[in-house]
């Protein structure tokens, strides 16, 4: 880990420079993307990197010629990008084309071995990616047990969490982060309840992914999925598997598949050229890591560099956002607001304002240059267990790191005007 005294603040210029679509305009206005829980933008290298990788080494893997090895070199570099990203082995990391995928293919192996008898923990704070795999097993005998929640800030009840996993237990599905809320989850006593009752854990961190640092050892995790497209990358997903179960477990493969892992994993030809777009998308933010710290010795130590940076910067959106949003009239914020406990929240705010549809909401604000989302975005459980599911869910305003104090005070006037 590196020194906090050897941190310098994210260069804001820097990152915007390198994302070419920062600079686009609507109706006259420049857009501001707060859509980045939904995918975010990415930088120049990574278009490029796709665009090289089609001209130069466009392939299937295992041919006896050039363009052939490249692209089977590329994907070993990709792998290996992922594995410091994540903080294990090349051979840990599975590509997929998105982590829901991913999830069912999971959760297909692992139903294999489960039946009447056993139970599955998953949660009402969860993208429904976490929730509809899982819930297939139903048919095999598998009994769901789902954790609730504290309506009054989103937060995850632990208490509950604990009395729900039990012996019969055999695997925890649970979020790092709340896409809808910004919660984010103590995962790591999550993953200590789970294994002390014999159960393995699986983490979703799709969400976390672009506000915080990724460390599977550190977890304990037996699992981790998340999507290069919410932190910078192209459309592909992510899995992480400990190595023992990625080997023990049978998923479902043809018969050209070896069982050497991750190639057991991964059914198919992959999409080569965003697989290029993984290195550099992880490239990406180790740059940014180097440039807060140029002392970072190695990908890892920027990579980690890089998201101490980004935390102090979006802990300073995340206060102004918060004060900001409480001034305005008839506007509800959901999920955790007390200013002392924004370490526990991730920039990404559920709104909800009197006499004004989440649809009305984003169309105007949409018309205005500010680009949100509206609805449930697949955080189904959690729309229903606040009963908004059937009034359009909420507003969903996003931040990530290329965002600015300006564009928040520009919103914040936007939804004021919208208010009034
Ligand atoms: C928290 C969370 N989990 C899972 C998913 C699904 O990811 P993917 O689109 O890669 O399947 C999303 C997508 O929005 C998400 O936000």
């Amino acid at each position: 880990m590196l020194k906090t005294e050897e941190q310098t603040a994210l260069d804001i210029s820097w990152v915007r420079d390198q994302f070419p679509s920062l600079t686009q305009t609507e109706n006259g206005r420049p857009a501001v993307f707060l859509d980045g829980p939904g995918g975010t933008q990415v930088p120049q290298r990574v278009i490029d990197a796709i665009t090289n990788y089609l001209k130069q080494s466009n392939a299937n893997t295992g041919g006896a010629y050039a363009s052939s090895r490249r692209t089977d070199a590329m994907i070993a570099e990709a792998r290996s990008a992922m594995a410091d990203f994540m903080g294990c082995d090349s051979d840990e990391i599975v590509f997929g084309p998105n982590m829901t995928t991913l999830t069912f293919a999971l959760s297909r192996a692992i139903g294999r071995t489960l039946g009447p008898g056993n139970e599955i923990v998953l949660t009402h704070l969860d993208h429904d990616a976490n929730v509809s795999p899982w819930r297939a097993l139903e048919e095999r005998g598998v009994t769901i047990r789902f954790v609730d929640i504290d309506e009054s800030d989103c937060t995850l009840d632990m208490a509950d969490l604990a009395r729900k996993v039990t012996g019969h237990t055999r695997i925890v599905c649970v979020g790092y982060a709340s896409n809808a809320v910004g919660t984010i989850n103590n995962v790591k006593q999550v993953v200590r309840i789970a294994h002390d009752a014999g159960a393995l854990v699986f983490i979703d961190a799709v969400h976390y992914g672009p506000h915080g640092l990724i460390d599977v050892r550190d977890l304990g995790c037996d699992f981790l999925a998340c999507s290069t497209y919410k932190f910078f990358g192209p459309h592909m997903g992510v899995l992480y598997g400990k190595r023992e179960h990625l080997k023990r477990l049978q998923p479902y493969k043809v018969r050209a598949n070896t069982d050497a892992i991750p190639n057991r994993w991964e059914w198919g030809t992959l999409n080569h050229e965003c697989i290029a777009g993984i290195t550099a998308c992880v490239e990406y933010i180790a740059d940014l890591g180097r440039h807060a710290n140029p002392a970072a010795v190695d990908r890892r130590a920027a990579i980690i560099a890089a998201y101490e940076a980004i935390h102090a910067y979006e802990h300073s959106l995340l206060e102004r956002m918060i004060r900001g949003l409480k001034q305005i009239p008839h506007l509800a914020i959901y999920g955790i607001s007390d200013p002392n406990r924004l370490d526990q929240r991730c920039p990404t705010f559920a709104v909800r304002i009197e006499g004004h549809t989440p649809l009305e909401l984003a169309t105007k604000l949409g018309d205005r240059g500010f680009f949100t989302w509206d609805g449930n975005y697949y955080a189904l459980n959690l729309t229903e267990r606040l009963n908004v599911e059937s009034t359009g869910g909420f507003l969903r305003i996003g931040l990530v790191h290329y965002n600015t104090a300006e564009e928040i005070d520009a919103l914040l006037a936007a939804l004021k005007e919208i208010a009034a």
